[in-house]
């Protein structure tokens, strides 16, 4: 597939100035349709946990679930690049673990991972991306630290908050990632990096000025009871499922469904 979405052709979109659009998937049907949509990338994000498992917040997923949930993703053979979202404590405890959690992620189809958090990150980053898996850095409101952060809330309004969000992502460009996500950052210190780094910036609630941007699918298409303020919901997809089988249970009822 020569119109395959690789790590160098989004390297190559931040140079020539496209933007680069990146969703969440988390199954078959739906990374087909995202990927007939254009998409440049599909994230097999842990916002799965509460998108799509009912979970209070993203701690709880297992690194299996991941898996099993990005081989789904793969299975749609999408032209979009597949990245996994590593889980909480799959990559933290140290390099071997890391390597090992990427590599399943490899294993399942991922063609890239990504791991929350900034200098701290350095070594595991370096070394998954010595594996030869290409890593996704994300910095700023890092949800897997929320207990730590107090809560989810804009990060980069205090100087010195600024100051920490751009050395991170300055270390994480150093350890090799290939692109970093930058959530719910002050939108003038999401411009400064995206000016700092030669790699793109992919914003979710940090404002206009990045290299590309990320959505929750589920925020998309009016599946969440409580989306982010940031969020922009296409569609009530809710009122069209429940007409739907509203139809079908009226059918059945009235003996319409099946036909002779
Ligand atoms: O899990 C996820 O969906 C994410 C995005 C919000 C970037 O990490």
């Amino acid at each position: 597939m020569s119109d395959k979405v690789t790590v160098k052709k989004i390297l190559k979109m931040k140079s020539e100035g496209k933007k680069i659009v990146m969703i969440t998937a988390y199954d078959t049907p739906f990374a087909r349709l995202v990927d007939q949509a254009g998409v440049d990338i599909i994230l097999v994000g842990d916002s799965m946990s509460m998108v799509m498992l009912g979970m209070e917040n993203t701690l709880g997923i297992s690194l299996r679930e991941m898996l099993v949930h990005t081989q789904a993703v793969a299975k749609a053979k999408p032209r979009a690049l597949i990245v996994g979202d590593m889980p909480f404590m799959s990559y933290e405890l140290g390099e071997k673990v890391a390597m090992r959690s990427a590599g399943l992620f490899a294993k399942h189809g991922a063609e890239a991972v990504k791991l929350e958090g900034g200098e701290e990150m350095v070594d595991i980053i370096k070394s998954i991306v010595k594996l030869g898996v290409p890593v996704m850095g994300h910095v700023g409101m890092t949800p897997q630290r929320f207990l730590k952060l107090g809560g989810y809330r804009l990060v980069g309004k205090k100087e010195f908050e600024a100051e920490q969000v751009i050395r991170d992502a300055l270390a994480v460009r150093e350890a090799g990632v290939f692109s970093v996500v930058l959530e719910l950052v002050h939108p003038e210190v999401a411009k400064k990096i995206t000016e700092k780094l030669d790699i793109p910036t992919i914003c979710i609630g940090s404002g206009p000025h990045c290299d590309g941007q990320v959505l929750v699918l589920h925020d998309v298409l009016g599946l969440t009871l409580n989306p982010p303020p940031f969020a922009k919901k296409y569609v009530d997809l809710p009122s069209i499922v429940v007409d739907a089988i509203k139809r079908f249970a009226d059918e059945v009822r009235q003996g319409v469904f099946p036909s002779q």
